[in-house]
């Protein structure tokens, strides 16, 4: 078989070793041929593609970004979209399946081609960790070592300065990164937009954290809003398309805490660096047994199916699972860690 892979939205640690997973087993495992399209979904519409034979893929396992070039180039629009033209651009090169790499847009792009007889799996990715039926996606891992070294920073210079700190990392719609890079460096407020917290609130745990004498820490999800103040913190600006722009959150509370607290207060949003960078020997690992078992999928004729993590299995399920539902904190994972609070 000659398959096609693309990846596909932001960016994430990882996915060159979801290429080369996949690229490996499906040359020695079924003598498959590979080629890669640009871009993602611009790629695929274009024809705009490249051979991928074992040298191409040699050493990109510890390679951050993606090999490819990713966009957010919806499947369906513009004059080379869609079911037809996308179908004839496989037909035309003689590639017999696709497997798409990305998050919950490119999965339900490539879901809703599947229904109209394309052949194509999924693998799941996100640094949010908010795809739902597969325990962990590939990139979550590096982007919570990467805050947390990054918050550990903060937390000296703020020590310095008797100051309070604040640290924005990503996470538009679930708390995931906050929670765990919150944990895991001893934040004394973790701040997620599935849990409504009052201002008060938040300056109680900085006042409870400043009167023992600590330089008071928290770490805020982009996606969060302090109770009662949705009005206030809409205006952040639209993105390209259309949606709210999320990142500045942490400027915006520091004022607020500094004025109620009188702790001087200091923000610093993480950004994109969260997923740039090398992925962790955990999400190397991952992705690569994710890209693997793509190409079983392929060989099954599985259209429709995306691989995913279930404890320590990689399994097949329905793309449609992951797009039913945001995986989202749940509230006893966040009450275990509100116990470390303030
Ligand atoms: O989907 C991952 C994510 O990192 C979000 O947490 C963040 O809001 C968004 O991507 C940023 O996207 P872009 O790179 O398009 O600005």
């Amino acid at each position: 078989m000659r398959i096609g892979i693309m990846t596909s939205g932001g960016d994430c640690p990882g996915l060159n070793a979801v290429i080369r997973g996949a690229v490996l087993n499906g040359i020695k495992s079924y003598e498959h041929e590979f080629v890669g399209f640009r871009d993602g979904w611009r790629g695929v519409k274009d024809a705009d593609f490249f051979e991928l034979p074992r040298t191409a893929v040699r050493g990109i396992a510890k390679q951050g970004g993606t090999i490819l070039g990713t966009s957010r180039t919806n499947a369906f629009e513009g004059e080379n979209g869609g079911p037809e033209n996308i179908s004839a651009v496989l037909k035309d090169n003689n590639i017999d399946a696709l497997i798409a790499i990305g998050g919950e847009g490119t999965l339900a792009g490539a879901q809703r081609l599947c229904e109209a007889g394309l052949p194509i799996v999924g693998v799941p990715k996100t640094i949010d960790n908010d795809l739902d039926a597969t325990d962990y996606t590939f990139g979550f891992d590096t982007a919570n070592q990467i805050a947390v070294e990054a918050i550990d920073r903060l937390r000296t210079t703020g020590d310095s300065h008797h100051r309070c700190m604040v640290a924005e990392v990503m996470g538009r719609h679930v708390g995931w990164i906050a929670l765990h890079a919150g944990m895991a460096s001893g934040a004394h407020a973790i701040l997620i937009p599935e849990v409504s917290t009052s201002m008060e609130q938040i300056c109680q745990w900085v006042n409870e954290a400043h009167d023992r004498g600590r330089a008071p820490l928290i770490v805020v999800a982009e996606g969060f809003v302090p109770e009662g103040m949705e009005e206030a913190f809409s205006v952040r600006g639209v993105d390209t398309f259309g949606r709210a722009r999320l990142g500045g959150i942490g400027e915006m509370l520091a004022p607020l805490i500094e004025e109620r607290t009188g702790i001087e207060t200091r923000a610093t949003v993480l950004g994109h660096i969260q997923r740039g960078g090398v992925p962790t020997a955990f999400d190397r690992v991952l992705a690569t047994r994710l890209g693997m078992a793509s190409v079983d999928s392929v060989d099954d004729g599985a259209w429709g199916t995306m691989v995913a993590l279930h404890g320590t299995k990689i399994n097949r399920v329905p793309m449609r699972a992951a797009l039913n539902n945001l995986k989202r904190v749940p509230m006893d994972r966040y009450n275990e860690a509100k116990i470390l609070f303030g």
